[in-house]
């Protein structure tokens, strides 16, 4: 048999290892859509500019429609023969309309075409990953607003630190949120320029006007160097840094909801709809989807790197290697979207259990701070005095295995003559909260007016508001 698309020098068709090898049509069938755009933006820009005629654009572009509309209606026929989605979609128009169809890949390569196909594709998704990031932020500043005063511990060393609020905690990861989507739409501004019309590599002889089709296709210009439009997967990589970057600030709170969900830590309930049971433990109740948002992190981020890796030695422009962007990228992106509706519903779904976070606020000796500082503010003791007074009252309350608040004024003097019955007013975990007014302190006062800031930011944010 002679070869099926490039006829001409080829007499006879590839083996089928190589076929299987150089197919791409089993995922970039996903560029369908993609395609079909940027095809009906060269057409009207060839015919504009008199490279086809007026009728055979016409032929053209309403061959293209009808074959959008058998993609869509899931009636199209994908062949592995013809290599990837470019071929199958320009074979089928010539099956459609004749050998006219040809003149559809005058003054343009697969090579243009699909680093133009990517590009779309890489900016609808980032456009819809970051509708998903703000549904999280929402979730979580509403979370913020209902428990601004809510005390839980703060951790460092995952050790009892200082009582904070579980609304700050919450208000943490909108802030980190807030960068995630701030790169991306870095990246989206800088990905904005369209590739179409470098062709092979070295542009074209025809009087073609990119300036038109960028427009066209919603781009901020033409890419200004040939070469480099080809070969370029960078806006590829940077949303996989931005995707990495924010999968990672998903696994650490998931990361938490396994640690707060379990009988030890006590702080959280997911219910029914984000857990498993166990099928030998009974008393099971297995927190599954954080632990998965936490485990797909590593696809996000492997894809990152697999990327980087394809890309590192490759001499300008296109190599066949590059045709390895596609599949990881698909895949994390789908991750990272799947991770955020699962996050966004467990978010929504917990309940705090707020007499256990409290509890646990003040165990651990977590009130030291507001000891020692509460010498330095009354006692006018240097706070390095003020730390080695209050580590030696813990000492002594941990002996007695009690809290700071439950030793006697006595005892307490004992270690330090001059501290008054004024002291206890700080030890309460309430207390302590409230007295971190410090700007982007937990002072419920502060978390409340933050995530008041947020949803109305994010109200106005929200597509279509
Ligand atoms: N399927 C190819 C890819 O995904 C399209 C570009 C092919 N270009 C070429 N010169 N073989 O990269």
């Amino acid at each position: 048999m002679s070869n099926k698309m490039w006829g001409g020098r080829f007499a006879t068709g590839p083996d089928a290892i190589m076929e299987e090898i150089n197919a791409s049509i089993g995922f970039d069938y996903r560029f369908a859509t993609q395609d079909i755009r940027g095809s009906l933006a060269h057409v009207a820009m060839l015919a504009e500019a008199g490279i086809v005629s007026e009728d055979h654009a016409k032929a053209i572009t309403k061959g293209l429609e009808q074959v959008r509309g058998e993609i869509e209606a899931g009636s199209f026929t994908f062949s592995r023969a013809l290599e990837d989605i470019h071929m199958n979609i320009e074979s089928r128009l010539a099956d459609l309309i004749g050998p006219d169809a040809g003149r559809l890949h005058t003054a343009r390569s697969r090579n243009d075409q699909v680093a133009l196909d990517f590009r779309l594709w890489i900016r609808d998704t980032v456009d819809e990953l970051d509708q998903q990031m703000l549904a999280l932020q929402q979730a979580l500043a509403e979370r913020a607003s209902d428990h601004a005063g809510s005390v839980m511990p703060g951790f460092t060393h995952l050790q009892s630190a200082q009582p904070v609020t579980f609304g700050h905690h919450m208000l943490a990861y909108v802030e980190m949120l807030s960068r995630d989507r701030g790169r991306l739409s870095d990246a989206r501004k800088r990905m904005n320029e369209c590739p179409l019309g470098a062709a092979a590599l070295a542009g074209t002889s025809f009087p073609i006007n990119r300036e038109a089709t960028a427009k066209a296709l919603g781009f901020d210009r033409p890419t200004a160097n040939s070469l480099d439009s080809v070969s370029d997967r960078d806006f590829v990589l940077e949303v996989l840094a931005a995707a990495s970057i924010c999968a990672t600030h998903l696994s650490r709170l998931a990361e938490e909801i396994v640690l707060w969900c379990t009988p030890q830590f006590g702080f959280v309930q997911l219910s029914d709809k984000f857990t498993t049971g166990s099928s030998i433990m009974p008393q099971k109740r297995n927190p599954d989807a954080a632990e998965l948002v936490r485990g797909k992190s590593g696809r996000v981020i492997g894809a990152l790197i697999g990327l980087l890796v394809v890309m590192k030695g490759l001499p300008l422009t296109y190599s066949k290697d590059m045709q390895e962007d596609k599949e990881g990228t698909f895949d994390a992106l789908q991750s990272l979207s799947l991770c955020l509706a699962a996050m966004t519903g467990m978010i929504r779904d917990l309940e705090p259990d707020l007499k256990r976070m409290k509890t646990a606020a003040g165990s651990g000796y977590a009130t030291a701070t507001d000891l020692a500082d509460w010498l330095v503010r009354e006692l006018k003791m240097p706070f390095r005095q003020a730390h080695h007074v209050t580590g030696s009252l813990v000492k002594l309350a941990s002996n007695k295995k009690v809290g700071l608040e439950k030793l006697t004024l006595a005892e307490m003097q004992s270690v330090e003559s001059q501290i008054t019955q004024q002291v206890f007013d700080v030890l309460g975990v309430e207390k302590s909260v409230k007295s971190r007014k410090s700007y982007g302190g937990t002072a419920p006062a502060n978390v409340r007016q933050q995530a008041r800031r947020w949803l109305t930011k994010l109200a106005k944010e929200t597509r279509g508001a």
